[in-house]
């Protein structure tokens, strides 16, 4: 009888264990009972960059990279793309299920009644530099925001952090568009609670002298299109970092601002960003194939941005969505000149030795910041637009980590490589180089 089990011999001591296989993984702790004497600590797995490790078990997000399949709740992403909106994904995302007309209403509602800011919170992002990046005001602000909900470190209480995560997602629209309109010098907006979500944040950015700022349904409806397919993403870099810095039990604010900061970097959230300065970089498509012969030839250690992805070893089934979007919204805006070098460079990709061997397809960020741009959102905004929608896939595995029983503080262990125990010297009789 085949058994759901793995042998392994230890060759140091000729000893067999079997380690017990669940859910086509085994135990890291397994690996422990593993040692040559009594004294040994025991076998540890090594992993850096958790290229092999399941950190968690979750049934928010499935991805299936070799065939880019990405699900929410079990849900295609592209479905919920074509026929849902994003508070319903975000209800999703956050519950479990898809809500009835009227909890969809009463989460709406929810949602709308937390959009402002407290009038202090207005007050330090008028001290940051006229020239702050929009990102670091996020958070900084998200961050703060702890300071005016105290009660939200009783991070065990069921109401309490729903009520905080409410908070959460309804005010990242105003952190956001407050801190773009910092760094244009314009002045503040406040919420429009007439306006559906990503409606209300279009007018909280572009509303200057008008009574009322009625959004383009296209633009709306795009822009709720892109927040849906940024809701989740399972455990990539900004989850891991909310799920291992909540785990102290810190407060979300504090947790959120945490996961915003890993998402600021280029290989994540920033790369939709990147992916923009790359095409105004190669500025015409006559020289796209000296480029993409830079990047193969490691010149500068340029990569071609907005491709390759951890996960998929496909196409990005969410790049597949921003794709066709980019042409309604061009329909609207007038076509990007961008664009001409984008699918060029795809087209050259796609058909390359390199990027065919290395599975190098287009992500979700190919495509994002080239839509985000023909609204007329300055790139530095792209990652800030990523981390509105990413706010409930953040808090809904934050919240998933801390009801799992299994879970502990975050603290991985490492291999020591430095000195073995060594004297202190005097100062004075240091040798310098
Ligand atoms: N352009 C050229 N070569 C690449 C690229 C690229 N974009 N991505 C990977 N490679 C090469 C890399 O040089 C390596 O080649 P070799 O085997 O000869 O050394 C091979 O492909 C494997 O790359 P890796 O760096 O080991 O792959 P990874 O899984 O660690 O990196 C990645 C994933 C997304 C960081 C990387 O593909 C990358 O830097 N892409 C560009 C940045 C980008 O678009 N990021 C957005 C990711 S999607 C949004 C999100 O989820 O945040």
């Amino acid at each position: 009888m085949p058994k759901d089990t793995l042998t392994v011999t230890d060759n140091r001591t000729g000893k067999s264990y079997e380690l017990k296989i669940t859910d086509g993984t085994i135990r890291s702790l397994d690996l422990r009972e593993i040692k040559t004497s009594e004294s040994d600590f025991g076998l540890l797995a090594y992993d850096p960059a958790y290229l092999n490790t399941a950190s968690c078990r979750s049934s928010i997000t499935y991805i299936d990279g070799d065939k880019g399949i990405l699900r929410y709740r079990g849900y295609d992403v592209a479905e919920l793309a074509e026929k849902s909106t994003y508070l319903e994904v975000a209800y999703l995302t956050m519950h479990g299920e898809l809500p009835t007309r009227a909890e969809l209403t009463t989460f709406s509602n929810e949602i709308t009644v937390h959009t402002f800011l407290h009038e202090n919170a207005r007050r330090f992002i008028d001290g940051f530099r006229y020239d702050a990046h929009p990102m670091g005001v996020l958070i900084g602000t998200v961050g703060a925001l702890s300071t005016f909900y105290p009660d939200s470190k009783e991070v065990r209480n069921t109401e309490i952090r729903r009520l905080n995560m409410i908070r959460l997602m309804a005010k990242m629209p105003t952190i956001a568009a407050w801190s773009y309109r910092h760094s244009m010098g314009y002045p503040l907006v406040y919420p429009d609670n007439s306006l559906s979500y990503p409606g209300n944040l279009l007018s909280m950015m572009k509303r200057m002298a008008e009574a009322r700022y009625e959004p383009n349904p296209v633009i709306e409806r795009a822009l709720d299109v892109l927040f849906i397919l940024h809701a989740d993403h399972e455990q990539n870099c900004s989850t891991a970092a909310i799920r291992a810095v909540g785990s102290s039990l810190v407060d979300p604010y504090s947790a959120v601002a945490g996961a915003a900061a890993a998402l600021y970097g280029p290989l994540h959230g920033g790369a939709n960003e990147a992916v923009l300065r790359m095409l105004s970089q190669i500025g015409h498509v006559k020289n796209v194939p000296s480029f993409i012969n830079e990047v193969k030839n490691g010149q500068g250690g340029a990569r071609l941005m907005g491709f390759g992805h951890r996960v998929y070893k496909n196409y990005d089934p969410r790049a597949k969505v921003i794709k066709k979007l980019a042409d309604e919204v061009f329909q609207v805006t007038g076509r990007s000149p961008l664009l001409d070098i984008a699918l060029e460079l795809e087209k050259i990709a796609l058909n390359d030795e390199y990027f065919i061997k290395r599975k190098l397809y287009p992500n979700v960020d190919f495509y994002s910041g080239l839509i985000y741009q023909a609204i007329g959102f300055p790139v530095d905004m792209f990652p800030v637009l990523f981390a509105i929608p990413r706010t409930v896939g953040w808090l809904s595995q934050w919240e998933e980590m801390l009801n799992d029983q299994e879970q502990k503080i975050a603290r991985p262990r490492q291999i020591y490589t430095g000195y073995d125990e060594r004297k202190y010297v005097a100062v004075e009789r240091r040798m310098g180089k």
